[in-house]
């Protein structure tokens, strides 16, 4: 027997109790789809093939999996979650290892969890992963034998009023030898409350040859299925809570951690501190010691050891924000690049930009980085001294230890250790006012 194991990922229901034009499996969790989050379980696991089960209709999820480098398998019409797996025994014809069955809308099942259904399959044929919880709902229900053993599994449509009183809920997570699953499967049939071909029903019938079940408890915040907006919401409540106790396990100083948004990747090195109401989107590393002051957004980004980011800056994708740097009051960075040191404290757009090192932006200074067609470079050399109200329109550069004057447009390229201004003089109208105010005065 071989100890090889395959995963199949089911993403071909209809999802209609999502409401969205979007299929349901490639909304988000932490940003990432939960199509990716169960594409990245099955890799955690080694798993290999990946099969993903995909609907005919339905733009993008057979794309998304390709995307995601995954072999899919069409299920066409989808009649049920039983149908689904079969449908992709086509491409696991050969295949006589062990089998995993994920759901592709049960996005934050952990690798260790799963490990553990494929474990019992040591002393069972079916291996199914449950949780408890006090609000068991719509989830298909765990009925154990007086043994501690699964008998079968009862969906809640179809389950009576005992049944129904039964908190052990199925996630979707199941596992056996693929010869197994093909050839119980083939005895599923749809005479049930959705007329559906169950993948549940396959426990029931392996017990009823003589096979054994187990049931593999987990957390229920693992489980959570997200099948409509508030599931979703829901999942992604206890990604974020979880994202939140592992920055704080791992010396991350949250003040206020349930206003704090992590992705899927974000990673914040222990002593970096995140104030309350920040938001990571994808892609960003907080070295150690650095602060993100409240109100901030940043993603795609790179913050250094030491850099104070915010309150209320927005940090945008292809930044990196040097050693104790310093990003202030609404200051916006897009692909920016901060040496050491740098500040620009106040009011700023910074985008498409090199900063060199200890270079002070004035409040107000905006780079003009767009002509309505092209985006454009700005260099501006370390310990320059960008005053107030700069515009600085690209592509230009400003020397090493240059000044622009405040309120300046620089239009061409300043030299190292040059004060460029470039406004209007000021002009003193003495007496102006007054005579302003006269009968038929100036105007
Ligand atoms: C299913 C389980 C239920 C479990 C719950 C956990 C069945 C019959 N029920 O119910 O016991 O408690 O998940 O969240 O399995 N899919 C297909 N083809 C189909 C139908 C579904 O690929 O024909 C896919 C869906 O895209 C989804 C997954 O299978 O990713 C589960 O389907 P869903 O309709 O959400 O099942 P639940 O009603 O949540
Ligand atoms: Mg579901």
């Amino acid at each position: 027997m071989t100890d090889a194991c395959a995963a199949v990922i089911l993403a071909a229901g209809a999802g209609t109790r999502m409401r969205s034009e979007t299929p349901k499996v490639l909304h988000q969790v932490g940003g990432k789809s939960m199509l990716a989050w169960s594409a990245d379980l099955a890799r955690a696991l080694g798993a290999d093939p990946i099969v993903v089960v995909v609907g005919a209709q339905g733009p993008g999820v057979a794309e998304a999996a390709q995307g995601l480098g995954l072999a899919t398998a069409v299920q066409d019409p989808p009649l049920g979650t039983g149908h689904a797996v079969a449908a992709a025994g086509a491409a696991l014809t050969c295949f006589e290892g062990r089998l995993i069955v994920l759901y592709a809308d049960t996005p934050a099942v952990r690798p260790d969890t799963a490990r553990r259904a494929l474990a019992a399959l040591e002393d069972a044929a079916v291996a199914v992963l449950g949780f408890e919880t006090d609000a068991p709902g719509a989830y298909g229900r765990l009925i154990r034998d007086p043994e501690g053993g699964l008998a079968r599994i009862v969906e809640a449509k179809d389950a009576g009023p005992e049944e129904l009183a039964v908190t052990l809920c199925n996630s979707g997570v199941m596992a056996a030898r693929a010869p197994l699953v093909w050839s119980l499967l083939d005895a599923v049939g749809n005479d049930n409350a959705k007329g559906e071909y169950y993948l549940t029903d396959i426990v029931g019938l392996a017990r009823a040859r003589g096979d054994a079940a187990a049931a593999v408890v987990g957390e229920e915040a693992e489980f959570l299925g997200a099948n409509d907006r508030a599931g979703l919401a829901a999942a992604e409540a206890a990604f974020q809570s979880r994202a939140r106790a592992d920055a704080m396990a791992a010396g991350v100083s949250l003040i206020a951690p349930e206003t704090v948004m992590f992705a899927h990747d974000t990673r914040v090195a222990a002593d970096a501190t995140i104030e309350p109401y920040v938001v990571f989107g994808p892609g960003v590393t907080v070295e150690a010691g650095a602060v993100i002051r409240a109100f901030t957004h940043v993603e795609g980004a790179v913050v250094r050891a030491g850099a104070v980011v915010g309150p209320y800056a927005r940090v945008r994708p292809g930044s990196d924000i040097g050693p104790d740097a310093r990003i202030g009051n609404f200051v916006e960075l897009k692909n920016a690049s901060l040496a050491a040191g740098v500040k620009a404290g106040h009011l700023s757009y910074l985008g498409d930009v090199r900063i060199g090192a200890r270079a002070n932006i004035g409040a107000g200074s905006i780079t003009c980085n767009y002509d309505g067609t092209a985006k454009h470079r700005t260099v501006i050399g370390e310990d320059a001294f960008i005053g107030s109200d700069t515009a600085l329109v690209a592509p230009v550069s400003v020397g090493a230890g240059a000044y622009t004057g405040s309120g300046s447009v620089i239009t061409r390229d300043v030299p190292d250790g040059a004060l460029s201004v470039a406004r209007g003089r000021q002009r003193d109208i003495r007496g102006w006012t007054e005579r302003r105010r006269e009968p038929g005065g100036e105007s």
